[in-house]
């Protein structure tokens, strides 16, 4: 987190992150989003809602810094190690739909973690998962 909230104050616009360096930090941020879903996952099975808050708040703050590590010219090659498909910049608003579904979904996660009440926790669960894998299908090669 630390490195990419360097990378967001240096840079004064999307334009300024270089490709290589947005790239790196997208799949490093990817990958931590991957762990912290097992553990929210963990702490909901356990009934640690009230724990999985902070968890959450991860979600929240990356939906938000998403696009600027998506610059033109990013996508998948053959070279660069992505699986970024090039349909995030031939349907760019299909492509920010989805982050905003994100974004969305984690904070009605949110919302019912709060709430504690486990049958609307495990459906938002569901819900906020979904965008991953909404997203995946398609964006990601
Ligand atoms: C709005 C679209 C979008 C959403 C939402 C999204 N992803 Fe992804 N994800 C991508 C794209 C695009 C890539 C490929 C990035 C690249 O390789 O440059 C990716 C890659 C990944 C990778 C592979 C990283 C690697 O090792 O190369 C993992 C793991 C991952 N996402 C997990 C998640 C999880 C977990 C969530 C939900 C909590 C999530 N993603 C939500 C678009 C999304």
């Amino acid at each position: 987190m630390i490195g990419l909230t360097a990378v967001l104050f240096n840079s004064h616009s999307i334009a300024f992150v270089p490709v290589e360096e947005a790239i790196q930090k997208r799949v490093e941020m990817f990958k931590t989003s991957k762990s912290n879903i097992k553990k929210l996952r963990q702490l909901i099975r356990s009934g640690d809602a009230s724990k999985a808050v902070p968890l959450v708040d991860f979600h929240i703050k990356w939906s938000k810094e998403m696009p600027m590590l998506f610059p033109l010219g990013s996508e998948a090659s053959t070279s660069n190690g992505s699986d970024a498909s090039s349909d995030i910049w031939d349907n760019p608003v299909g492509f920010k739909n989805a982050i905003n579904q994100y974004n969305l979904k984690s904070r009605e996660l949110r919302k019912s973690l709060l709430s504690a009440d486990s049958v609307l926790i495990n459906q938002t669960f569901k819900s906020f998962a979904g965008t991953c894998k909404g997203c995946h299908k398609q964006f990601r090669n």
